[in-house]
């Protein structure tokens, strides 16, 4: 089937889209709901699923590249939809690997003291930043938060964490634009050279796999679960292949969601935890890759 994407001009088919993504479907949020709004929808479950109370966090953390406003922080304005008040909030900008970026600081900040318990949220609104001129790029994205709560704790479920950045690609995945002047200047829809994209998240993701697994004195067989960025279904499979874990132990959920940057992560932690599929004790990988050029992966243990 050809169809006209959202009826605003570009030729694509869903067979395309599945065949060299695996996205089945993905969420636009509604106007006039910002970042903040699914961030905070995300927090409140994730404090439910905890059962922790929005007054017992210390540390609010918030992973995205569409805040609300300039500023302030996407976070602060979370700080006050949940109605808690002094604790430090800010945001993470590391596009699709944000939300590890976020677990990490938030696991070093409770390690050093600075914090203990922590809400860390990744969420997006990818829909707002798309050229649906695109069909290489307005395909893909879609919105979306998830969110957990870390805390202090003698039972280590954080292993280890790495981060990586490579500023000599920020040209291959990029929103060019900026506002100044009262104007926005450059160009404020989502870039993308995909096959650039695809070649470096392949090798990356497997070393930072080896990398943290080698930090925790852990190996390819001890991952139950592997949860990579959600970004495309082929990555995902090459990523599990290289570490030679079966396809059953990946976390997928970029055919419901797209690809939702940021959130991609957690929802798909969510969703497998709520699923039962996740159970305590397990073993799991999250890894993140995105704009910039970023990369992360944080081991634990749940
Ligand atoms: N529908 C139909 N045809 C399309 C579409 C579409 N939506 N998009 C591209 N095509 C066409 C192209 O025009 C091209 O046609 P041609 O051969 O006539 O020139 C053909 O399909 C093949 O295009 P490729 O770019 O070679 O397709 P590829 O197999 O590389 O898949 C894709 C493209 C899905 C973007 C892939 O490169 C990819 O997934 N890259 C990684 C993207 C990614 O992970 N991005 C997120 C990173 S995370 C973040 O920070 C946001």
């Amino acid at each position: 089937m050809v169809q006209m994407l959202a009826g605003r001009g570009v030729q694509t088919s869903d067979d395309w889209i599945v065949e060299r993504t695996g996205i089945r479907a993905r969420h636009f949020a509604d106007d006039g709901v910002m970042s903040s709004d699914l961030a905070t929808l995300a927090a409140r479950q994730a404090l439910q699923a905890a059962g922790r109370e929005a007054g017992d966090i210390d540390l609010i953390i918030v992973a995205t590249s569409t805040p609300d406003m300039v500023f302030p922080s996407t976070a602060c304005i979370v700080q006050q939809k949940l109605g808690i008040h002094g604790c430090p909030a800010f945001d993470v900008q590391a596009v699709c690997s944000g939300f590890v970026y976020a677990l990490t600081v938030a696991d070093s900040m409770i390690r050093t003291g600075a914090a203990s318990r922590a809400l860390v949220i990744g969420a997006e609104i990818f829909s707002r930043i798309l050229d649906f001129d695109d069909r290489t790029t307005c395909v893909l994205f879609g919105d979306g938060a998830g969110a957990v709560v870390l805390e202090a704790s003698d039972q280590p479920g954080l292993l280890a964490t790495e981060l990586h950045a490579d500023g000599r690609h920020v040209g291959i995945l990029c929103v060019p634009g900026s506002v100044s002047g009262g104007k926005v200047m450059g160009d404020p829809l989502l870039k993308m050279d995909g096959q650039a994209v695809f070649k470096l998240a392949v090798g990356v993701l497997d070393s930072v796999a080896r990398s943290v697994l080698s930090k925790a004195g852990r190996v390819e067989a001890d991952i139950d679960w592997l949860i990579p960025h959600q970004a495309n279904i082929r990555i995902m499979h090459g990523t599990a292949r290289k570490l030679k874990l079966p396809l059953d132990k990946l976390v997928v959920t970029v055919d419901e969601h797209g690809n939702t940057s940021a959130a991609s992560v957690p929802l798909a932690l969510d969703a497998a935890v709520r699923a039962g599929r996740i159970r305590k004790g397990d073993t799991v990988l999250l890894e993140g890759v995105g704009g910039g050029f970023t990369w992360g992966a944080a081991l634990l243990d749940l």
